[in-house]
This record gives structure tokens, sequence and C-alpha cells, in this order.
């Protein structure tokens, strides 16, 4: 009898465990790796998943590397240790991150590249926007204003695979206006760290050396744009001289109401996140994964060197400037009214939504 009772508890104990996996031991554990918390969409981006991992009934963990590639490596190795099922990865140097990914591989650890992409065949999935398209949206914005001159190239972060295709991009559409001798590149920057202050000593230095003889500056996106735009305002150059963006920020929307930025490009962020949740899940589960598709990292990278392919989703992109801003970012709840129209006099104020 005894036998039997111990028995029955074993067997009890045994089907509790796999029929209710949702106890803290079983509880799928997502790491989420970020490169910095300064550019305004990674914290929101961050709250998005957590909050949709939470009510998946998982735990996210979280690490900020501060834009140090090496710290950023140890942090993912630290979440695999422990225990993640799967790491999302903001990646601030896409090769330096490959080493982390493989370690992560090699213990059975998927890893997800979310916007950016991390250099590596071992990835689960790779998710991002469409972002060659962005780099032609912003010269073709600034094209449609000014098709010849002087023109200043402000990219992203060298270390960020997606400033090299956003550069892609712009050239299409500049490369044949330059051929044809209207367009000069009187400066061709890349901006560490996408960090808006180098921007400004960077554009404070070309301003310097052209003499203020500018006529139009390609920035890679928001943050570059608004640290070229405080040398531009010194300048008197602000409303002037187009000028691109990207990110729809707050502050970016902004500029583009007060009319000194020309355009931004709208990246539904709040679409992303969710995708990357979603994938995580699955990947911690060991399901097949869905809606991917294998793309060659030589493609991904515009480098033939390049080996292997990875799965990948882009989602597309939207021009955003002074004509469809209200209707595309303030209508669909992307940016507050208040925080766009606040310097506006209100008789100049679209209605209040
Ligand atoms: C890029 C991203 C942009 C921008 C930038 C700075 O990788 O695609 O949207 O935020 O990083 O963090």
């Amino acid at each position: 009898m005894k036998r039997f009772v111990c028995f029955s508890a074993v067997v009890l104990y045994v089907m509790t465990m796999y029929s209710f996996p949702c106890n803290a031991a079983d509880k799928i554990k997502i790491g989420l790796s970020l490169s910095d918390i300064e550019i305004e969409r990674w914290p929101i981006e961050e709250a998005i998943m957590r909050r949709l991992a939470n009510e998946h009934g998982a735990e996210l963990i979280s690490q900020v590397a501060n834009h140090d590639t090496s710290l950023q490596n140890a942090q993912i190795a630290n979440m695999v240790d422990q225990g993640a099922d799967v790491v999302i990865i903001i990646a601030e140097d896409g090769a330096t991150a490959a080493v982390a990914v493989a370690k992560a591989a090699e213990e059975g650890i998927p890893c997800i590249s979310y916007d950016r992409l991390i250099k590596s065949d071992k990835l689960a999935a790779y998710i991002s926007f469409d972002n060659i398209e962005v780099g032609r949206i912003q010269a073709r914005a600034i094209v449609d204003r000014v098709n010849r001159g002087n023109f200043v190239l402000l990219g992203g972060s060298p270390t960020d695979n997606n400033a090299v295709l956003l550069r892609k991009g712009q050239m299409e559409i500049i490369q044949p206006l330059i051929d044809q001798d209207k367009i000069r590149i009187v400066a061709d920057h890349w901006v560490n760290n996408w960090a808006q202050a180098k921007a400004a000593a960077i554009m404070q230095d070309i301003l310097n050396s052209q003499d203020n003889r500018i006529d139009a500056v390609i920035a890679s996106n928001d943050s570059t744009a608004l640290g070229a735009l405080q040398a531009m305002k010194t300048a008197g150059l602000a409303g002037k001289v187009p000028l691109s963006g990207q990110d729809a920020t707050a502050a970016g929307c902004k500029a583009i109401v007060e009319g000194e930025l020309t355009m931004t490009v709208f990246k539904d962020v709040r679409r992303l996140s969710p995708i990357a949740i979603d994938l995580a899940i699955k990947l911690a589960r060991k399901e097949k994964l869905e809606g991917l598709r294998q793309v060659p990292l030589a493609e991904l990278t515009v480098d033939s060197t390049m080996q292997g392919s990875v799965p990948c989703r882009f989602l597309k992109v939207v021009k955003i400037d002074k004509d469809n801003l209200y209707e595309e970012i303030i209508l669909n709840g992307f940016q507050q009214y208040d925080d766009l129209y606040r310097d506006i006099p209100a008789n100049r104020r679209p209605p209040r939504p």
C-alpha cells in the first residue's frame, strides 16, 4: 500500500510537471541585448517587448551595452548563462556580435538579429525594415527640393550595417546627378553611435570649411539630422537648406512641423517588436518559424565575400514630410499632438485629434 501511494505520488508529480509547464522553472526566458538607450526608439521597443513577453507568460531580461561592443558580447553570454531560451540582439557592431551569436548557437540558444544585421549565418532570424529603400526615400526627397549644388552626406554609425544600406540607397539616387556634374559631394562623414552631438560638431566643421556654402544635407536619421540642424541654425541655414532624417522621432517630427527638417522616414516599430517576441517564443518552444525568407549574407551586407544566408523578414517604410505628417504620425498615434505642435501658434495648428 505504502509503495502504491508513493508510486501514485510520483506519477502525479510527473503529470503535474508536464501538464502545467508554467511554473517558474519552465517559464520562457527571453534575453534582450540593446546597444544603447540614447536613441528614442530603443527604450520604446524594449517596453513593447517586455509587455508582450509578459502577456505571453514569458520573462524578458534585458541589458544595455552603452555602445561597448565587448560589453555587449559579455552581456549576451551572461544572458545565456542565466538560462535565456533565446536572445534578441540590437547590435552595436554587426561583426563583433557575430562571435556572441556563434557562442550562443553552440550552446543551443538561438539569437534574433533585431533591426540591425549581425553578420552571421548562425542567426535564427533577422527582422528589420527595407533599409536600402529608406536611403532611396531620403535622397529622393532631398533631390526633389534641390537637384544641384554642394551636397553633404552624414552617414550613421560605421559599425551598423544599416548605415551601409542607407548609403547604398542614397547613392542610387544621387550618383547619376554626380555623374552629370550637377551634384558635388563637398563632405562625406560617418557619425559614430549615430550621436547627435557628434553630428553637430562634424557639421560645424563642414560649414567652416565650406564657408557655409552648402545646398543640401542627406543625414541618415533624425539624431544625426538634428545634430546637423544645430550647426545650421547658427549659420542661418535652418529651413533653407533641405535636410533628411529617419525614425519619425518626436524631435524630428517637431522640426518638420516647424519647417526645419525636410523629411523623415516612418518605420512602425510597433509592428517590429511583436514579430520579435512571436519568433522568440516559437524558437523557445522549438516550433517552426513562419513568414521568413532565406536571404544570402552577401546581399544583406552588400559584400560579395560573405558566405551563408539568414532567415529574414522586412517591413515597409513610409516617407514623412509636412504634407502627410499629421495623418501618418499623429492620427495613427505614433507621436503626440502636443509634443509636435506646442510651439506653433494656435491658429496655425491642425485640429486636435
Ligand atoms: C539604426 C536604425 C535607425 C536608427 C539608428 C540609431 O540601426 O535602423 O532606425 O535608430 O540605428 O540607433
